[in-house]
């Protein structure tokens, strides 16, 4: 097995609060690990370390063989994010032009990003607006584009903070086959999500964080077993609910 995930210790401290307390999990090439938590636990800032927007208070991590603390440049070349809520896409440039734009910040050639463009219009079947200003377009339409654009690099990592929060049925089956993809072509992903439906459809192993710790992880039937056949929603409420 390779793990393109490693964390050691990842710790952020926002003065008294201890956001992400001492995170230890790996994540093997192919896998979909789900971080699940009440509001307020931890799984944003855990992520937005991984993912190079705000430094580890003390601890590190591993990303496809680069040290995150040492070598961010190196780590956010093998990542992708895609983070919930707002697409993040410039509204006077068209989607093309976003997902360019991103591109070169990833230090892709011209040549190659072309390309590449065209391969992701074809597969997302963007072809009808790929040259429209992005600033009209439908949530789904945007989603697309956002999709396209955290992998016009070919990350081997993909990090996705509440990819489905606040869309419709058919958006959120998109993000589904989407992310089943990235895991069919070998990629290693890292999902926080508040719906146990979810996690259990696409997570290989999850880990439940609590007040910034990982108090349980493994396979769902797993924690199953550890926890005499409960339901992952009981389970959930057990270990990290808020009466603890
Ligand atoms: N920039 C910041 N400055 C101060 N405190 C912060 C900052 N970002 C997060 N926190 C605090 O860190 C803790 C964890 O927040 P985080 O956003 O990681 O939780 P979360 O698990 O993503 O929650 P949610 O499910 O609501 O998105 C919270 O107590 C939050 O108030
Ligand atoms: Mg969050």
């Amino acid at each position: 097995m390779i793990t393109l995930i490693e964390t050691i210790n990842l710790t952020k401290r926002f003065s008294e609060i201890t956001a992400v307390d001492d995170l230890n999990i790996k994540v093997e090439k192919g896998e979909i690990f789900g971080l699940l938590g009440e509001n307020g636990a931890g799984k944003t800032t855990s992520l937005r370390m991984l993912a190079t927007m705000l430094q580890p208070s003390s601890g590190n991590a591993v990303l496809a063989g680069y040290d995150l603390v040492k070598e961010p440049k190196k780590v956010r070349s093998c990542i992708g994010i895609l983070f919930g809520g707002d697409s993040g896409l410039y509204d006077r440039l068209t989607a093309a032009e976003n997902i360019a734009y991103f591109g070169r910040l990833n230090n892709m050639e011209e040549s190659h990003l072309k390309e590449r463009i065209s391969e992701l219009t074809e597969v997302f079947g963007m072809g009808e607006y790929i040259q429209r200003k992005a600033g009209k377009f439908s949530k789904g339409m945007k989603q697309k584009v956002a999709f396209a654009r955290s992998i016009v690099h070919n990350p081997d990592i993909m990090l996705f903070d509440e990819p489905t929060s606040g869309l419709d049925v058919s958006a959120i089956r998109n993000v589904h086959e989407f992310i089943l993809d990235c895991k069919s072509q070998g990629k290693s992903i890292i999902l926080s999500s508040h719906t146990m439906s979810e996690v259990e459809k696409l997570c290989d192993r999850i880990g439940i964080i609590h007040k910034g710790k990982l108090v349980a992880q493994g396979s769902i039937a797993q924690l199953q077993e550890q926890h005499q056949g409960k339901s992952l929603e009981d389970i959930f409420i057990e270990l990290a609910g808020d009466h603890k």
